[in-house]
């Protein structure tokens, strides 16, 4: 049987890195086979283009050049390393995933989102997630929680465009999450690490269940 394919995903500064972690230790303590894997990146290709995309050198990147980025990223991602861990019978617990091209560059750019779902099901052969969990907070609190990690300037490319762009995102999600409710879990990202953690963990217990039992 293949794999469950988790996907997490939020506006930046949500918390996402910090539930990856705890959920990968769960995971690690409850023997479950799974992969820990992000994007952009998540391969030697795949890691060089995230490298480019998120560059701060490069403001003048165009709309168009950064989804193709995102997607040639996410194809070789597909190609190399999910679907083959899919196929060995593992968990893949992935840091992003098409939602967050929809949300980042049809909603926050502008580009239709046609465009952006169309190229990505090219990018990923239509491969979609078994469960997405999407951690809203508002765009103040994660460029807060952000500033107060990182020293100012280490904001990376994305992460330095301005509040109402970041604004357009979290609504994006929003509206994903509102025509995808059969595969989200939408967490309040306001709450405490471990309040988020219980609420995902319970979730991902049914799935193990429904799944293997
Ligand atoms: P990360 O902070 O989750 O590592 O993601 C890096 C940045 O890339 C973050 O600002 C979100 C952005 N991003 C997109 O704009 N589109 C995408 O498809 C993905 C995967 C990430």
């Amino acid at each position: 049987m293949n794999g469950l394919f988790i996907t997490i995903e939020g506006p930046d500064g949500s918390g996402k890195s910090t539930q990856i972690k705890k959920l990968a230790e769960f995971l690690k303590e409850s023997s479950i086979p799974f992969i820990l894997t992000r994007e952009p990146g998540g391969t030697a290709v795949s890691d060089k283009i995230r490298s480019l995309i998120l560059d701060p050198a490069h403001p003048e990147m165009a709309d168009e050049t950064e989804v193709l980025l995102y997607a040639a990223s996410r194809a070789q991602h597909v190609k190399e390393k999910i679907i083959p861990a899919q196929k060995e019978g593992k968990l893949v617990l992935c840091d992003r995933f098409v939602d967050a091209s929809v949300a980042y560059q049809a909603y926050g750019l502008g580009i239709p989102v046609e465009d952006v779902t169309r190229i990505n099901r090219f990018a990923t052969g239509g491969l979609k997630p078994d469960r997405s969990y999407l951690i809203d907070v508002a765009p103040e609190i994660g460029r807060q929680r952000m500033v107060s990690r990182y020293s100012g300037e280490a904001l990376d490319r994305i992460e330095q465009k301005e509040l109402d762009y970041h604004e357009r995102v979290r609504s994006g999600f929003q509206k994903i999450y509102e025509e995808n409710k059969e595969r989200f879990l939408l967490v309040d990202g306001n709450q405490t690490e471990d309040e988020v953690f219980d609420v995902i963990i319970k979730d991902i217990k049914l799935l193990l269940a429904n799944r293997y039992n």
